[in-house]
């Protein structure tokens, strides 16, 4: 099976070699896990280290204060953007099919392989039930697999609820599923990463710690991480 290196300290080794190519992979947490960083961290290694064009398509933040907070990491986007690396969509919360249209035309214009959709879960806000969610986010995930994308999603999961999304539908859609933990353990709190389930691939079946510094997300591939539940 063909591999998507996300080129994340760590996570590749978990995944057993990268995100299986043209497939979707949903990564949930609660806010403030580093959802966010792991998504722009996967599209600037993409054009940097492997030669790959990326579109980051954000349903929550405005892409000016994305691309504000990355160059805190050293990820300057918009050079990148220039040179129609990269782009990143807005979005439209009344025309929210319309985005689809935009996101499949800006695939073939920079030929992007990687993508990223940060939340699907805001998608949510714009449809009537969950089964029109799965709908959603399955017909999403077909149109990139045709265009042959290999594609990130997001979920917010509410603190203290259950599940591992935040409307119990996206993992269903996604080949693979990704959680991130944030809980505090006695005085602090521990990261700590999962690989739920993997489409066609091993990977591993332990609790990783990860930390966030000034370089981004960084994995520990031989550690276990400790959390109460
Ligand atoms: N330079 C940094 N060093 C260490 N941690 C950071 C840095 N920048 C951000 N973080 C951590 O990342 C978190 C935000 O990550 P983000 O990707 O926006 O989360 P999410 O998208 O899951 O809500 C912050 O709450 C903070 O803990
Ligand atoms: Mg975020």
């Amino acid at each position: 099976m063909e591999r998507i290196k996300t080129g994340i300290p760590g996570l590749d080794k978990i995944m057993h070699g990268g995100i299986p190519k043209s497939q979707t992979l949903l990564v949930s947490g609660t806010s403030g896990t580093g959802k966010t960083i792991l998504c722009s961290q996967y599209l600037f290694n993409g054009v940097t280290k492997y030669n790959e064009n990326g579109i980051f398509l954000s349903l929550e933040e405005p892409p000016s204060s994305i691309r504000e907070n990355l160059k805190e990491f050293g990820w300057h986007m918009d050079s990148f953007e220039r040179a129609k690396r990269l782009a990143f969509l807005k979005y439209d919360p009344y025309h929210i099919e319309d985005v689809f249209d935009i996101l499949e035309s800006t695939i073939r214009e920079i030929n992007a392989q990687r993508v990223v959709i940060d939340s699907i879960s805001a998608l949510g806000l714009h449809v009537k039930d969950s089964s029109e969610l799965r709908r959603m986010i399955f017909n999403l995930s077909e149109i990139l697999r045709r265009l042959d994308c290999t594609t990130i999603l997001t979920s917010e999961i509410v603190p203290g609820s259950f599940g591992l999304s935040r409307y119990g539908v996206e993992e269903f859609v996604a080949d693979s599923l990704i959680v991130l933990y944030y809980e505090r353990i006695k005085s602090g709190f521990s990261r700590a990463i999962q690989i739920w389930k993997m489409r066609g691939s091993s990977h591993s079946e332990t609790l990783h710690p990860y930390d966030i510094n000034n370089k981004g997300i960084a994995v520990s591939p031989s550690e276990d991480a400790v959390l109460k539940s």
